[in-house]
């Protein structure tokens, strides 16, 4: 028999070996980059080994006697942290300031409060678990009570310690939780997008979203490569022990082996302000980006009087950073075409620094912003990042009134065919359709897409690779294109290729209804494709129809058929119909079931509530019956059907003099 004391013993050992070997594999099979040579780790996993049967307690399926090497895990886990994690509040101006110092003396009853200023790191909250000194999980903020598993990534960062320095290992807490912000330097962040850049991916706006981009990748090998850093600020579970205070907090993680920042000490207001000016000022010359400066009561004793509202405590909070505004010189304002066609100019400008991200283009939204800014080619302008995120124009200074303005464009700068502007709105439209190739992605992908045509395999990837390729040139293309073609290029085996080449097939038979909406006329959707597909039966009708004509499908307004009637007017867009009925697409009206019913033919309205079925159920339903069921009452009503609770429709059905049923009438329809 052991004594106690002998399996204690056994127990620490095993626990130890096992987060040793953990880590081992780790280094092994996901950094490529051991430590140890192979006999050193067999001799450790066959001590493990005899000590797991010496002490005869049932052994885990995730011991490393039981499983081989870390494979990269295929999704994050969730992890509730074992304390929570709270968020700052923010303020914006001096007079915020100025009320949260005020409530902090009022709330304690003295005035003798020491802050420490602290600068606000802008990158993502992670929190380390450790236990017994050893980092066992690290794991996003999540929503603050749990958030994703990360602990592969995270050690992958050089500023984090696997393992607690310390003097006296006995005196760490079982279990402690380190809190801090995972980041990316300026420069780090720089180098990453060049890279990006070369290699034909889109770039990282921000140091923020790429520290957040690199630390959610499922290999952890691409998070190495990234250049993350990390900064202490705060401790969860297990870490009131450590310290009295911030300060005295900051300083023991610094021991155990973290970074942490330069702070500074404030015990009045106006030292708060200053600390304040004083970061402002270093903002541009840090190596890494801060939004603010974070001020936390110092005395942990003091925080712990304080509290928290709701999930900020009362003894912090952020002073935030106004947006970074700089000046630069409007090189020339260009036109984009958007995927509707909506036609939005564009300021661009010689390339500057705001906030630490390198800006060169800023969208002016539509003329009357572009006016009103008084933007031009040449113009001194004020940029700023809104949100910090997308750069703005902020206002011209020094506004020269004989400078050239830019010219509207009557023509599509892309495909060149003439440009509308809808009564009422702000925006400029390009009327090339289908065949303007700035649009062509986005309609392409619109077309292929669930709700349209559906063909299943034609992703975004592929259908973006296929545009710049120069394979499809317009929807027509996607049936007249060649697959076979794909072969040669990588990631789509033939398997795939044939998988999506009988998608297209199936795709060919999809209803009127469907291929209409799929054709991305504007005002068409869905609802709008159907009632077309009943009320007219076949896509030539559709085509052939006049304004007059398109007024009389139930829910069809002026501003639907006017939009209507341009798409099919237009001889390009006639001429992808055809090629695509060539093609063998194939759209035919959804065949009408019974056309005996009572209701064929009608237009009729739903309202209400009614008690045994559903309304929309009810309406697809008499839809198959060959009813045309509708949203409004108007004129061209037939019938309404009222549930309970019938409001405003019923009375205008009333005044329109139109028939009125009930339930249990339209019980008796639908059972036909
Ligand atoms: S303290 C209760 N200190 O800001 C205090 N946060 O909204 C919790 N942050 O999620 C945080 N630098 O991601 C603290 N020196 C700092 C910080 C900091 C950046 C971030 C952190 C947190 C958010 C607060």
């Amino acid at each position: 028999m052991k004594t106690t004391a002998e399996s204690e013993a056994i127990d620490q050992r095993i626990t130890h070996l096992r987060t040793e070997i953990r880590e081992h594999n780790y280094r092994y099979y996901t950094l490529d980059a051991p430590q140890i040579t192979d006999a050193e780790y067999d001799r450790l996993l066959r001590e493990l080994e005899s000590l797991e049967a010496e002490s005869g307690a049932p052994v885990p399926d995730d011991s490393p006697t039981r499983i081989v090497g870390a494979p990269p895990s295929t999704t994050f886990t969730s992890r509730k942290h074992g304390e929570s994690l709270l968020s700052l509040a923010n303020a914006f101006d001096e007079a915020e300031i100025e009320a949260f110092v005020a409530r902090a003396v009022d709330g304690l009853g003295r005035d003798d409060l020491s802050f420490i200023a602290e600068p606000k790191v802008d990158g993502l909250a992670v929190n380390l678990r450790y236990e017994h000194g050893a980092l066992t999980i690290a794991a996003t903020r999540g929503d603050g009570i749990s958030g994703e598993d990360v602990t592969d990534n995270v050690r992958t960062i050089a500023g984090i310690p696997w393992h607690l320095k310390t003097e006296q290992p006995d005196a760490l807490p079982a279990v402690l939780e380190v809190r801090g912000e995972v980041y990316m330097s300026k420069a780090a962040f720089a180098a990453l997008n060049e890279v990006r850049d070369a290699e034909g991916e889109a770039p990282f706006a921000n140091p923020r979203n790429a520290a957040a981009g690199s630390l959610r990748q499922l290999d952890a090998r691409i998070t190495a490569k990234r250049k993350l850093a990390f900064f202490a600020y705060g401790v969860g579970l297990g870490g009131r022990a450590l310290a009295d205070s911030q300060s005295e907090l900051l300083q023991k993680l610094q021991s155990f082996g973290f970074a942490i920042q330069q702070t500074e000490m404030a015990d009045t207001l106006p030292a708060l302000l200053s600390a304040y000016q004083k970061l402002l000022q270093k903002r541009p010359d840090l190596p890494y980006e801060i939004d603010g400066l974070v001020c936390k009561l110092d005395s942990f004793e003091l925080q712990d009087r304080l509290g928290a509202v709701a999930r900020s405590p009362r003894w912090a909070i952020a002073y935030k950073f106004p947006a970074e505004e700089v000046t630069t010189t409007v090189r020339d304002v260009i036109w984009q075409v958007g995927r509707t066609g909506v036609i939005t100019p564009v300021a661009d400008m010689q390339p500057v620094s705001v906030g630490g991200v390198v800006v060169s283009r800023a969208t002016l939204h539509n003329i009357d912003e572009m006016q009103r800014k008084a933007v031009y080619a040449g113009a001194t302008v004020v940029v700023r990042r809104a949100g910090d995120v997308i750069p703005e124009v902020v206002r011209t200074l020094n506004i020269d009134e004989s400078a050239e303005k830019p010219v509207i464009p009557t023509h599509c700068p892309v495909c060149a065919a003439s440009v509308f502007r809808i009564e009422g709105e702000v925006a400029i439209r390009c009327s090339g359709g289908l065949s303007c190739s700035a649009q062509l992605k986005e309609r392409l992908r619109h077309f292929v897409s669930r709700g349209a045509m559906d063909v299943e395999g034609m992703g975004d990837k592929l259908v973006a690779r296929l545009v710049d390729e120069g394979k499809l040139q317009n929807i027509a293309d996607i049936y007249e294109f060649d697959y076979r073609e794909l072969t040669d290029w990588s990631g789509l085996g033939e398997k795939k290729i044939a998988n999506i080449q009988s998608a297209l097939e199936a795709s060919k038979q999809r209803p009127l209804a469907r291929f209409l909406h799929a054709l991305g006329i504007r005002h068409v959707g869905s609802a709008t494709g159907a009632s077309l597909a009943t009320y007219f039966g076949d896509l030539d009708a559709v085509m052939e129809a006049d304004e007059a004509s398109l007024l009389a499908v139930p829910d069809i307004g002026p501003e639907v058929a006017a939009s209507i009637r341009s798409f099919f007017a237009e001889a390009h867009n006639r001429d992808v119909i055809h090629r695509l009925l060539a093609a063998g697409v194939q759209p035919a009206a959804e065949s009408v079931a019974a056309t005996d019913h009572p209701l064929a033919g009608k237009t009729v309205v739903l309202t209400g509530s009614f008690a045994s079925v559903n309304r929309r159920h009810a309406q697809e339903k008499l839809r198959s019956f060959g009813a045309k069921p509708t949203g409004s009452v108007s004129a061209k009503t037939d019938l309404l059907i009222a549930g309970e609770k019938a409001g405003s429709k019923l009375g205008k059905a009333r005044e329109l003099g139109i028939e009125v049923a009930g339930e249990e009438e339209l019980l008796t329809w639908l059972n036909w």
